[in-house]
C-alpha cells in the first residue's frame, strides 16, 4: 500500500477545505439518503457532511491521521459516519452501497495513469446496478474524456446525474463532477 504521505498536512488544519457548492447541492437534493462509500475520505470533509444529512458512510484512507479526526467528529455529533484503514486501490465495492465518492482521487498524470484506469474501471465495475459513482477531479478536457472513456468501455449502461464544474474556491479552480447512475450491468440481480 502507499505511505500516508497526508498524515502531516492533516496534523495541521483542515486540509481540503469545505465540500465543493456543487457536491453540497447533488447530495441535499438526492434520494434517497443511502449508503456511501468514500474512497479517501481523508480528514472526511465530504464524509462529514454527508452523514450530517443524514447518509450512512463508509470512508476508507491509509491516513489514520485524517481517519482518527473524522471518527472523533462523527462520534461527537452521533453520525453514521466511519472511517477505516484501506487500500483504495483493491477494496471491493459491495451490493451494500448506493453510492460510490471519489473526490480528487484521480488525475490521471502520466505517472499514475494506469494505475487510476484500473481503479476506476473496477470500481465501476463492481458497482451494483442501480449504484451511483460520484467523481470529482480537477478540470481537465483531457483526463475528462479519458474518464469518459473508460466509462464507455465497461459493460453497463449509465444515466448521467451530473456532467458539470464546480468551484473550489480553496484552490481557486474548477472541479468536474460527474455523477453517473448505472442502469444496466452485467450482475441485474443487485437491482
Ligand atoms: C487528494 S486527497 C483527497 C481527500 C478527500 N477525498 C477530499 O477530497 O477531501 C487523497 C486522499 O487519498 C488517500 N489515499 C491515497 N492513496 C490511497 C490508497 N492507496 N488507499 C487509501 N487511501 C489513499 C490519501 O491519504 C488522501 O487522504
Amino acid at each position: 500500500m502507499t505511505k500516508p504521505t497526508y498524515d502531516k498536512y492533516y496534523k495541521e488544519k483542515n486540509y481540503f477545505g469545505e465540500p465543493y457548492l456543487g457536491l453540497v447541492e447533488f447530495f441535499k437534493e438526492y434520494e434517497p439518503k443511502g449508503k456511501v462509500l468514500d474512497l479517501g475520505c481523508g480528514q472526511g470533509r465530504d464524509a462529514l457532511f454527508l452523514g450530517r444529512l443524514g447518509y450512512t458512510v463508509k470512508g476508507i484512507d491509509i491516513s489514520k491521521v485524517g481517519l482518527d479526526q473524522m471518527n472523533q467528529i462523527a462520534n461527537n455529533e452521533n453520525l453514521k459516519v466511519i472511517g477505516e484503514v484501506g487500500d483504495v486501490y483493491t477494496y471491493p465495492i459491495s451490493s451494500e452501497y448506493d453510492l460510490v465518492l471519489l473526490d480528487s482521487m484521480l488525475h490521471f498524470y502520466k505517472s499514475d495513469i494506469k494505475k487510476e484506469t484500473n481503479f476506476i474501471k473496477r470500481v465501476a465495475s463492481e458497482l451494483k446496478v442501480g449504484g451511483v459513482l460520484c467523481n470529482f477531479m480537477i478540470k481537465g478536457a483531457k483526463r475528462e474524456k479519458h474518464l469518459k472513456s473508460i466509462l464507455k468501455d465497461i459493460e453497463a449502461d449509465w444515466k448521467i446525474l451530473s456532467d458539470n464544474y464546480t468551484d473550489y474556491p480553496e484552490a481557486d479552480s474548477q472541479f468536474h463532477m460527474y455523477i453517473i447512475k448505472k442502469i444496466r450491468g452485467e450482475n441485474m440481480d443487485s437491482l
